[in-house]
């Protein structure tokens, strides 16, 4: 099959553009990474190369050995990626030590996977073991209110949770789990990759403190879906904040384990504390 033919990819090349038109993603910002099922490297393997040199990652993926990802490029532009894939995106095979990666397809005009990789794989191979393998999509935005409440608010996990949750009632219902928060750090190595996946054990979002935000999803939609609702929950809180009274009411903790009960989640008692 054609690469570009096959639906994870178009599913991928989607997913930038609906980035992109967030706003999410000015110049270069953020990257995308997917984790490639096995039936879906064998119906593209004809159109893969094996010649060129293995690289190390800068960490170590064990638990990713010899697996295949769809990764975009270090520098390239979201708003590209639809225009011209080949040279923006690409995928990487891991290979059996876990350590080191190499250019399979893609990147066509030069160039190297995302900066991030780091931090997108070792969220992977945590991400993979806790989710039985169902989870695939790693995903780093730059979404402005998210970003913005990283000035305003504690950057504690137990706050960015409840803030959140209180702006939208599906909020909990969608990552009951809660959010985590990394204070800021030097972005693009191993030490934030390390601070980020250790997050990613309890939740499906991580916050960087003043640069973004990285979700964890099964696919496409999930995860698009997952940053979405917790940038909107952000939007509304800056709104919020902005007119100066404060909250006047909100969603009581009573209310969130009424919720919970209803739309059958577990929500952590660390997060439903009195104010
Ligand atoms: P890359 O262009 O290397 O993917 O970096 C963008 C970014 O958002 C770094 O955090
Ligand atoms: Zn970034």
């Amino acid at each position: 099959m054609n690469i570009l033919e096959a639906p994870f990819v178009k599913g991928f090349i989607r997913m930038c553009d609906d980035g992109f038109n967030q706003n999410w993603h000015e110049r270069n910002g953020g990257n995308l990474s997917y984790r490639i099922r096995e039936d879906e490297v064998e119906s593209i393997k004809e159109e893969l190369a094996w010649d060129k040199p293995w690289q190390p990652m800068g960490t170590s993926v064990p638990g990713l050995k010899g697996e295949y990802f769809l990764v975009t490029g270090s520098g390239k532009y979201f708003r590209n990626v639809a225009l011209d894939p080949e040279a923006n995106i690409c995928i990487v095979e891991v290979d059996e030590t876990g350590e080191n990666y190499r250019l399979c397809w893609g990147l066509v005009k030069g160039g190297k996977p995302t900066s991030e990789l780091p931090s997108h794989l070792m969220n992977h191979e945590v991400k993979k073991t806790a989710s039985d393998g169902r989870h695939r999509v790693i995903y780093h935005a730059h979404p402005a209110n998210l970003i913005a409440l990283t000035f305003v608010l504690p950057l504690e996990d137990r706050v960015f949770t409840r803030e959140l949750w209180e702006m939208a009632t599906e909020c909990p219902v969608v990552f009951p789990d809660g959010v985590g928060v990394v204070g800021w750090m030097v972005p693009g190595g191993r030490e934030i990759a390390v601070a980020t996946s250790e997050l990613m054990k309890k939740y499906n979002v991580a916050i960087w403190a003043h640069h973004g935000c990285f979700c964890s999803g099964e696919d496409f939609d999930l995860t698009f879906g997952l940053m979405h609702t917790v940038e909107k929950s952000a939007e509304i809180l800056v709104k919020v904040l902005s007119m100066g009274s404060g909250k006047l009411q909100t969603i009581s903790p009573d209310e969130f384990r009424a919720l919970a009960v209803d739309f059958k989640v577990t929500l952590p008692e660390e997060f439903l504390y009195e104010k």
